[in-house]
């Protein structure tokens, strides 16, 4: 399995912090935070990695991380993503890189404490189809949101419901066969004007392939001004056991 971390986006939440600098590389306590989904793929056993950024500070990504050799990767590849398309619009320039192989997609500003290393050799095991990982939060509104049946198949997700169904977010970690380039060509723009990943994730409940696990530990993402203070305060936390990053 490759490795896809997105890390395009204006980071418009973030101003002024993001106008001299892609919100990827702000710190997050004592690091960049692309090294954390970057360690996170790595941890999972995953060393051919592709970046997917954009905007106008997409050259010091590879200032920062140039050829992937301090995480110990095998390759490190960049793509670029004009505009502001979505999610699912920045894999679609994973298609080539993956070679067809599976791939797992980490948002570059999501963060967890454990890993997703038993999820990964579970999807491995699965043999196609795609995988999500969920976690209990407080504020649901802001995720995609999963319902989910007594044996944990998921019936269906709602991107940032106003009334969500339960209190179960969709994080940004994600587990696709190769058929997600073709679903990705059937998607049409949401009313936010973004390709949503929540749209190819309901395509594979559809087809009955999608797969999900609970993740163990905190998670957060690190997009706003409260969830980036928080993320360093929960990794500073972490502290003194975090032998992985
Ligand atoms: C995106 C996804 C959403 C997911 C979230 C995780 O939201 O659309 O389904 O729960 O990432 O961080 P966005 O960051 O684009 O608002």
């Amino acid at each position: 399995m490759k490795g896809v971390v997105l890390a395009g986006g204006l980071g418009s939440r973030l101003y002024p912090l993001t106008k001299i600098t892609n919100k990827h590389l702000l710190p997050v306590f004592d690091k960049p935070m692309i090294y954390y989904p970057i360690q996170c793929l790595v941890n999972a056993g995953i060393t051919d990695i592709l970046v997917v950024t954009g905007g106008n500070y997409a050259g010091h990504f590879l200032q920062l991380l140039r050829n992937g050799s301090d995480f110990g990767l095998r390759r490190l590849g960049y793509a670029y993503q004009e505009g502001e398309g979505g999610i699912a619009d920045a894999l679609k320039l994973a298609e080539e890189f993956a070679e067809g192989e599976s791939i797992c997609v980490v948002l570059g500003d999501n963060i967890i404490e454990g890993n997703i290393k038993k999820a990964a050799d579970d999807f491995r095991e699965q043999g196609g189809g795609a995988k999500i990982l969920l976690k209990e939060v407080h504020d649901p509104e802001r995720f995609g949101v999963a319902t989910i049946d007594a044996d944990g198949k998921v019936l269906e997700i709602v991107e940032k419901p106003a009334q969500p169904a339960t209190n179960l977010a969709v994080i940004g970690i994600y587990m696709y066969d190769a058929d997600v380039f073709d679903i990705c060509r059937t998607l049409r723009p949401s009313d936010r004007g973004e390709l949503e990943i929540t749209d190819v994730n309901n395509e594979y409940v559809r087809r009955g392939t999608l797969t999900s696990q609970k993740l163990e530990g905190w998670w957060t993402d690190a997009g706003t001004f409260e969830s980036l203070y928080r993320s360093s305060t929960l990794v500073r936390d972490a502290g003194a056991n975090r032998t992985d990053l």
